[in-house]
């Protein structure tokens, strides 16, 4: 029997190359960077399976561009690239891979708060310049985070994992969800759910953890900056678009907040222009789930969603249930 073909849009890592290459005959873009659109396009023609990044835009056109595709496999959670319903319509599995990521990105998200907040990256430029003058009493002076708010807009998995993080710290943990958790998991996070405009009114730290839909696309913009406190820090590491970009550079420029630590854009790789100047803003290139570890689990399990299918199995993280 011929082995069913499959396309990775990436080369991924050994282990779950190892696997890909027992169940399928697999097309791997080998080499840096991403695929042009046109490749993914044409190498996908007569696959079965497809492993994408959060790069690659699964939508019409590339489903009518894969007749064969029975699978398409994200390697990240997040699937605001996927065009679920497209899938679903050709009876198509989606899959993401939720879970491994969590307490990496957590982090990721205190890796930013706590550098804008002391101004580390300032400090490592001031360092390598050459020009520090040496030690001085108001060099540098950031915010403390210790004792403070932090407001968690999302509270699922991830947000969890933060707050977690936070009591370390001795902070004050207040979220806003859909709907708030039960009591007992409050208990558990020490946390408390609060209406979403006092979360702003109150935070010293706004970190996000929302995954991207249409409500939640630009929930940050000019209304909620300007409900924020002057002293107060953004941290972005759910998906750009969640930030009106725009806006908030607004407000930095007026002093509306303290300053933004960010992971993701509206429009990648593209950095808004106003933010590139900034010594209040810490921008990272989307990796809060870069730890070796982790993201080859991520690739790990995407494989496994494949593997799954193509073995009479249930794929474990199926976005799509009503098409197996
Ligand atoms: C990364 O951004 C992911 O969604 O996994």
């Amino acid at each position: 029997m011929p082995k069913p073909k499959l396309l990775s849009t990436h080369k991924l890592f050994e282990a779950p190359r190892k696997l890909l290459d027992e169940h399928f005959e697999v097309e791997y873009w080998e080499k840096a960077g991403r695929p042009p659109r046109a490749e993914v396009l044409a190498q996908v023609v007569d696959k079965e399976a497809l492993i994408c990044l959060l790069t690659e835009k699964i939508n019409d056109e590339l489903l009518n561009a894969a007749p064969k595709v029975r699978i398409v496999s994200n390697v990240a959670v997040g699937f605001d690239n996927i065009d679920v319903a497209a899938c679903t319509r050709r009876k198509v599995v989606a899959t993401n891979t939720p879970g491994v990521l969590d307490e990496t990105t957590a982090d990721f998200a205190w890796t930013l708060l706590m550098a804008v907040a002391r101004r580390l990256v300032e400090g490592d430029q001031l360092t390598r310049s050459g020009a520090w003058p040496g030690w001085n009493l108001d060099q540098l002076c950031g915010a403390d985070v210790w004792g403070k708010t932090l407001g968690l807009v999302g509270f699922g998995r991830i947000g969890r994992a933060v707050a977690r993080r936070a009591v370390g710290f001795g902070m004050r943990i207040i979220y806003n969800d859909a709907i708030p958790v039960a009591p007992d998991v409050e208990k558990q996070f020490n946390a408390q759910f609060v209406e979403r405009d006092r979360l702003f009114a109150e935070a010293d730290f706004i970190s996000l953890h929302v995954p991207l839909l249409p409500e939640t696309r630009r929930l940050i913009s000019t209304a909620q900056l300007e409900k924020m406190k002057r002293t107060a820090f953004l941290i972005n590491t759910s998906r750009g678009p969640v930030v009106d970009e725009a806006a908030l550079v607004a407000a930095l420029e007026v002093g509306q907040i303290a300053g933004a630590a960010l992971d993701v854009y509206e429009n990648e790789p593209v950095v808004h222009p106003g933010l590139v100047g900034r010594k209040d803003v810490v921008l990272a290139p989307h990796i809060a789930s870069a730890s070796l570890e982790t993201r080859t689990k991520m690739a790990m399990m995407a494989a496994e969603n494949c593997v799954a299918l193509f073995t009479g199995k249930r794929p474990p993280n199926v976005l799509n249930p009503e098409v197996l």
